[in-house]
């Protein structure tokens, strides 16, 4: 029995044999053999609890799990119109990205330990790199039930099209697309490796669209974190829905059955905006100015008429304009919204500027009573619409997680 057919056997995952060997042929199935955890050696020297993050569950990680340090966004253009090769990849997908999340390497014979004449199953660049908290969350665009794959009444009544929002600068070359993953690490070349060995396995399949890095997160889902700041200079994430808040999930975060469609329950929908912030001007903005913008105090993170960053928001004691007020639940039927962004900077925008932002990434139950209805209000009066630009703009059904053996995507499909 060679390797490769010890480790198809060996695979938990229900595929049948000839499937999971034409899988290891594409480089996808989890190695048990030569690749083995990357870090394998490093964990034996001093050995420290693992840093991985679990990838099976009710729900995908990477929505509530705490927020790593780095991301790596990518959305896809499926290329085919065979039903059968998306399943397929979708099924591909999800078997390596067990695999990554757990810092093993890719395919039965790894980075390195394959024919001398043959491309290696993994790319190799995360070798000696730990898992890194890696999650690979995954979502389908509005686009995908367009027809191309008989998915034309499946599609979700909150997969909602966006309206276009006053002030929006769209780049359609960094919005939509059919597929999502979103990659956050703790390392970010462990991200990167990731999105770069999904890409590769998806080949003649789909493409990618666009991408965005994100160096430092800019929200926070667990009360021990420390709240970390925006390129404003400002705490980000404070009145975020935690992963401790099962009622405001239930509520506000994860689709339920009755919602519509019974294949996304457990799921979420996400918007992810990218939004450039005019940094050289907001840093010739006074501190005063800057805090009223805001609706809260730059160092501390507290309500302009608070003391603690924990305090209570008053409406009626803050600015009207303010992007806290505007945002507020108390102004949106109490609706919240778990905001999971990162700060980014993409070069220069070619005259002088840094070309600076925050990838806002926002998961919700429904996006038609939450994102649309908060983004219309701070559109219209937000005192730092003068200092932002909107300029890519892209919505996704992210489906629930998958048990051992299931796959991104199946209730979708069967
Ligand atoms: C670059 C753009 C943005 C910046 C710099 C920014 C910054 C901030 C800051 C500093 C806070 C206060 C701390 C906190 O509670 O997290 C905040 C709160 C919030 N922001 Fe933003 N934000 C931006 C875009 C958006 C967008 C596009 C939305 C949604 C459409 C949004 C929705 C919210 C919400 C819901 C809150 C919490 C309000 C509350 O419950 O008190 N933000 N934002």
């Amino acid at each position: 029995v060679s390797p490769e057919q010890r480790t198809a056997e060996q695979e938990p995952t229900g595929l049948s044999r000839r499937r999971a060997l034409g899988l290891l042929g594409a480089g996808v199935v989890a190695a048990g053999g030569a690749g083995g955890l990357r870090a394998a050696a490093a964990q034996a020297a001093s050995p420290t609890v693992s840093d991985a993050l679990p990838f099976h569950g009710e729900h995908q990680a990477g929505i509530v799990s705490p927020v790593q340090g780095h991301l790596h966004f990518a959305s896809y253009d499926v290329t085919t119109r065979d039903r059968a090769a998306l399943v397929l990849l979708l099924r591909s997908w999800t078997q390596a990205a067990a695999a990554l999340t757990a810092g093993r390497e890719l395919g039965a014979t790894g980075a390195l330990g394959g024919s001398e004449l043959a491309p290696p199953q993994d790319t190799g660049e995360a070798l000696g790199h730990t898992a890194s908290r890696l999650t690979l969350t995954f979502g389908f665009g509005p686009s995908l039930f367009d027809g191309r794959f008989g998915l034309a009444d499946r599609r979700p009544a909150a997969l909602a099209d966006l309206p276009s929002f006053a002030g929006d600068a769209l780049d359609p070359a960094r919005g939509g697309g059919d597929l999502c993953v979103q990659a956050c690490a703790d390392d970010p070349q462990v991200a990167v490796h990731a999105i770069r060995n999904l890409t590769r396995i998806a080949a003649g399949v789909a493409a990618a669209r666009w991408a965005q890095l994100g160096f430092g997160r800019a929200s926070v889902t667990s009360a021990v974190e420390q709240t970390p700041r925006n390129l404003f200079g400002f705490k980000d994430g404070t009145a975020n829905i935690l992963a401790s808040d099962g009622a405001a999930l239930d509520a506000d975060v994860w689709a339920q059955a009755e919602d519509g469609a019974a294949w996304m329950a457990g799921g979420s929908f996400l918007v992810a905006r990218r939004i450039r912030m005019l940094i050289e001007i907001w840093d010739r903005t006074s501190l005063s100015e800057q805090e009223q913008l805001i609706g809260r105090d730059k160092g501390e993170g507290a309500p302009l008429h608070a003391a603690a960053e924990h305090d209570p928001i008053d409406l009626a004691q803050l600015p009207t304009s303010s992007h806290v007020a505007l945002a507020a639940p108390a102004n949106h039927g109490g609706v919240r919204l778990l905001r999971r962004g990162y700060n980014m900077v993409d070069g220069t925008d070619g005259v002088g500027h840094l070309n600076a932002g925050l990838f806002f990434l926002a998961y919700q139950r429904d996006p038609r009573t939450a994102f649309i209805p908060i983004q219309l209000a701070l559109a219209r009066d937000d005192g730092l619409n003068e200092y932002l630009r909107h300029t890519g703009s892209s919505v996704w059904a992210v489906p629930p997680g998958v048990g051992p053996g299931g796959w991104w995507g199946q209730t979708l499909f069967t």
